[in-house]
């Protein structure tokens, strides 16, 4: 079932996602060689908590940490661990803010230190992938207009779009209807509606876009090795046009 949120829901989710976006935006000088992502996930939480939030992903099915926190050829899901960063790394970090039972969602990726120039522009595709897609999310395109804007114009520069894990609608828990997935055709799938809140949140391949689970049942990564890169905001479908939840402080 598709909920669609009155103007006050909307407000809290907005509240929720600034709490979450500030704690990207303290990321960019926390996150630098030799930390470990461990240190990442218990930022975050201490963040999260110190501003009377909930880290909604603890016990979400399971998973047992504030974060996904996603390194090079893993695609998502990776547990934080002792796992120490070096450069030429790049790191998703996603996660989830509860307030008030609004849920806010996002992931940006980091690079550390000196990154070759392909993973680069990986990361640059893959951000402007993300706002090829929130630019179709307004009332009266279609589902499909999200996916087929983003993978046209990621596979244009030559990189994949991973299928096997798609954005969704999202409220007073983390994944609910509709889905949302980063490929399609224009024209396609479920009309949008003023009040639908969602995630758009493109991971994009510097090779082929198939994945391998690992044994933890959780995390993913590419099968053949090749970097992936993500960013993830959530938003609503609003009046005029998209409304970014989780949008930073001078984001671009
Ligand atoms: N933040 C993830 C997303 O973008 C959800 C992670 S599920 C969890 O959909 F179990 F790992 F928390
Ligand atoms: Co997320």
């Amino acid at each position: 079932m598709i909920t669609l949120k009155s103007e006050r829901e909307i407000q809290t989710m907005k509240d929720s996602g600034k709490i979450l976006s500030d704690i990207h935006v303290a990321l960019r000088d926390f996150i630098k060689e030799g930390i470990t992502t461990k240190q990442i996930d218990q930022f975050v939480q201490e963040r999260i908590e110190a501003a009377d939030a909930v880290a909604a992903q603890i016990g979400y099915e399971g998973y047992q940490f504030a974060t996904c926190t996603s390194v090079n050829d893993e695609i998502c899901h990776g547990f934080p661990s002792n796992r120490v960063l070096k450069e030429g790394d790049i790191v998703k970090v996603d996660f989830c803010v509860d307030l008030n039972g609004a849920i806010s969602d996002s992931c940006w990726c980091y690079a550390i230190g000196e990154i070759i120039p392909e993973h680069e522009r990986l990361m640059e595709v893959t951000k402007e992938a993300l706002y090829r897609g929130i630019e179709q999310a307004k009332v009266g395109n279609r589902i499909g207009d999200i996916g087929h804007a983003i993978q046209t114009f990621v596979e244009g520069e030559g990189f994949g779009v991973v299928r096997d894990f798609i954005g969704h609608g999202i409220g007073p828990t983390i994944h609910e209807e509709p889905p949302i997935p980063h490929y399609g055709l224009k024209g396609k799938g479920l009309r949008l509606k003023e009040g639908m809140t969602l995630t758009i949140e493109p991971m994009v391949t510097t090779g082929d876009w198939k994945m391998k689970m690992d044994a933890n049942g959780w995390t993913a990564r590419t099968r053949d090795g090749g970097f992936c890169a993500q960013y993830e905001h959530s938003l609503a479908i609003g009046p005029e046009g998209p409304i970014i939840l989780t949008k930073q402080e001078n984001e671009i």
